[in-house]
Order: C-alpha cells, then sequence, then structure tokens
C-alpha cells in the first residue's frame, strides 16, 4: 500500500526529546525509557538550563518536572509558549500524584499532556509517542500546505501573461471582424475575450487569497473619498444589472464620508459585494447601493432581494471555497474566494464586515471603517 503522505511512524532521523528534572534519578530511568525505544534523550537539570538548550537545539517534545527549585516547570512553559521559535514544540508535565492541583495551570500554560510519577514506562512511552507523531504530522501538514500555496502562486502568476494576451488579440479579432460582413467573427471573438476576462478575475483571485494567506498583502492606505469610489463601482456593474432587468439603486449620504482605506482594495471588495447581488439575484429585482456616516464609522450596505443564507450557509460564507445554495441566476462563474478575500481584506485595513439574512428575503451585506475627517 502506498504511503499516505501524512505518514510520520518513521521519521528520517530519531525524535528528540528534551528532558527537564532537578532529581538526576528521575533523568536516568526516564532517559533509559526513551533511549531503548528509538529516542534521542537531552538531559538537562534546571528550568534556566532547558530554555538555554532548547534555543541551540530544538527538540520534538519536552518532559518538563513541574516542581524545581529557582525556575518551576510552569514558568519554563509560560517562557515556551510566549517564544513563537518554541511555542511549537509540545510540552509534557512530570508530576508527582500530589501535585494534581497544579496540573489545570500546567494546561493553562500550553502543556499538551502530564505522566505522574513514578513512571509506568508503558504509559509515558504511549503519551511521548502520540505527541510526536502529532507534532511530526502538524509540521508536514504546514510544509505540504506551504507548497501548496506556492504552487498555487506559481500557476495563477504564469498564467497572467498568456490570459492577456488573448484578451488583446480577441479584442483585435472584434475590431477587425466589425468590417466583415460575417457577423459571427465578431460575436465568437466577444466570447473569446469574456472567457479570458472571467479566467482573469479567477486568477487574480487565487493569487490575493494566496498572498493573503501568506501575509504578503501590501496595503497604501489612504484618507479615500468613499462616495467617489462607491459611485464608479456601482457604473461599472450597471450595465451587468440592467442586462439581467434588475435595478442598481445607490444612495449616498454624506458626500464627504472619508476613510483610511486603500483605494484599490476597496474597490474590489465592494466590487465582490456588488457582483454578488448581481449574480445571485433573479431578474426583475432591485438592489440597494448605501454609503452611510455613523457617529464613529463609515458604512457601506450592500442589499439585494436575492434568494438569501439560510444560518448555515452564514456560518460558512465568509470561508475559502465557500460555494452556497444560491446558484449564480444568470449563468455567471462561482469560484466561492470572492467573499474571503472581503473579510480578509477589510479586516486588515482595520474595517468590519458582517452579513444579515433571512432565507428567502434578499441579503444586507455591511462593511464599515472607523471615520476619518479631512
Ligand atoms: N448576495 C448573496 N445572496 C445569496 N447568496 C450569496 C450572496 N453572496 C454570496 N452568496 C453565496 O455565498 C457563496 C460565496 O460567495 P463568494 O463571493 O465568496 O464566492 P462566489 O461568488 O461563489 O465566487 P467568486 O470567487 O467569483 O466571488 C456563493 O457561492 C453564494 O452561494
Ligand atoms: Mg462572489
Amino acid at each position: 500500500m502506498p504511503a499516505s503522505p501524512l505518514q510520520v511512524a518513521v521519521p528520517s532521523s530519531k525524535p528528540r526529546i528534551l528532558v527537564v528534572d532537578d532529581v538526576t534519578r528521575n533523568l536516568q530511568i526516564v532517559g533509559a525509557m526513551l533511549r531503548n525505544s528509538g529516542y534521542e534523550v537531552m538531559p538537562t537539570t534546571s528550568g534556566a538550563q532547558a530554555l538555554e538548550r532548547v534555543r541551540v537545539q530544538p527538540p520534538d517534545l519536552i518532559l518538563l518536572d513541574l516542581m524545581m527549585p529557582v525556575m518551576d516547570g510552569l514558568e519554563v512553559c509560560h517562557r515556551l509558549k510566549g517564544d513563537a521559535s518554541t511555542n511549537p514544540i509540545p510540552v509534557i508535565f512530570l508530576t508527582a500524584s500530589n501535585e494534581m492541583e497544579h496540573l489545570v495551570k500546567g494546561f493553562e500554560a500550553g502543556a499538551v499532556d502530564y505522566v505522574t510519577k513514578p513512571f509506568n514506562g508503558a504509559e509515558l512511552l504511549a503519551r511521548v509517542r502520540t505527541h510526536v507523531e502529532l507534532k511530526l504530522a502538524r509540521e508536514r501538514l504546514r510544509e505540504m500546505n506551504d507548497e501548496k500555496n506556492e504552487f498555487m502562486g506559481i500557476a495563477a502568476h504564469d498564467l497572467r501573461n498568456p490570459l492577456s494576451a488573448i484578451k488583446g488579440y480577441s479584442e483585435m479579432v472584434v475590431e477587425e471582424a466589425r468590417e466583415l460582413p460575417h457577423r459571427g467573427i465578431e460575436e465568437n471573438g466577444l466570447r473569446i475575450r469574456d472567457a479570458a476576462t472571467r479566467m482573469a478575475e479567477m486568477v487574480r483571485n487565487l493569487l490575493d487569497a494566496n498572498r493573503i494567506e501568506r501575509g504578503e498583502m501590501k496595503l497604501n492606505l489612504a484618507p479615500t473619498n468613499l462616495a467617489l469610489l462607491l459611485s464608479s463601482v456601482v457604473e461599472t456593474h450597471r450595465e451587468r444589472a440592467t442586462a439581467k432587468q434588475q435595478v442598481l439603486l445607490m444612495e449616498i449620504e454624506p458626500s464627504s464620508a472619508t476613510a483610511l482605506v486603500d483605494p484599490t482594495v476597496m474597490v474590489q471588495v465592494l466590487e465582490n459585494l456588488i457582483s454578488n447581488a448581481v449574480k445571485y439575484s433573479p431578474s426583475g429585482k432591485s438592489i440597494f447601493v448605501r454609503l452611510t456616516r455613523l457617529p464613529e464609522a463609515v458604512r457601506f450596505e450592500v442589499r439585494d432581494e436575492g434568494p438569501g443564507l439560510s444560518q448555515d450557509d452564514q456560518k460558512k460564507l465568509f470561508g475559502k471555497f465557500a460555494r452556497l445554495s444560491a446558484k449564480p441566476t444568470g449563468g455567471e462563474h462561482a469560484t466561492g474566494l470572492g467573499l474571503s478575500i472581503v473579510k480578509k481584506m477589510v479586516e486588515a485595513m482595520g474595517g468590519q464586515v458582517r452579513c444579515e439574512s433571512e432565507p428567502g428575503r434578499g441579503a444586507l451585506f455591511l462593511v464599515e471603517f472607523p471615520a476619518t475627517s479631512i
């Protein structure tokens, strides 16, 4: 049977365990058990020494005595968990049975488990094995996720140039075909252009999602006139709404509302919300877009008369690849990435987004930013 990519039972090198106990006899007993089971052991007799050794040679797991002179196990654990480089290393406390009342504090400090003294060898080894395997599996998952993101980024990035070439040439075909008596060429040219535009949007969404996930999104925050920005986004959607016999209504009050946002990113946020309203509303319905000023904030509202969202759908709405009950009403494409990007972008700019809806009664999306005055 082929090995699953998450199988970690046979690591390439021996898992390394740091054992911290001020009683040398305990170190000897635990050390011997672990070595006999194929682990590399780093014995340490004090908290300070443990913190030093962890930095020099990070172990896969730490067995930490709870009660030690000078710096006790709780303090060591707090310090390990407070440091991003040592935080992921699992800590198991070694406790005497009369120290049980301290265990809650141990878990609060970030420990994953405990073993009581005198040691039961089988129990100790079982707990160590479980947590070492979990840690290695987590590391492997993280690596695989990074690889996946990198692959996605490269694929999406490399698709951009050929796609814009297709768009450019199809526009040329459309222009030249206008002179020809045969209309089919122009229509097909337009179809190619529209398909390429759609693909370019999907690629942009994938790249954005990737950039955000890797913490690489760059923002150029500037005091921005939100009324102007909203008006231009609404205008770009009017044609599509009219084609679906929908009415797109806009209300702006007051026109001077400004907020500290990245205008390009803000356009993307509003485009996503308005295009969703157009995409998921049936024909004949209205879409209401509003900009209002609250005492401390500015608020965008995008309200539609579409199918709305159930409580269950609302919980998944801002997750990645969320394609929910509502389906596009005009053959549009749905990747399920738009709102996950919207949420991350809005929050990165210090704002908040939420949805209010009842099934069958339309949806209302609200985006708020702290107001600034210029
Ligand atoms: N205004 C709305 N009314 C009802 N359902 C909606 C609305 N907006 C979004 N949804 C539901 O939420 C899902 C996720 O929306 P999201 O914008 O994240 O992705 P998408 O529109 O499917 O694809 P894209 O990545 O192109 O935006 C949609 O598939 C749809 O089922
Ligand atoms: Mg969308």
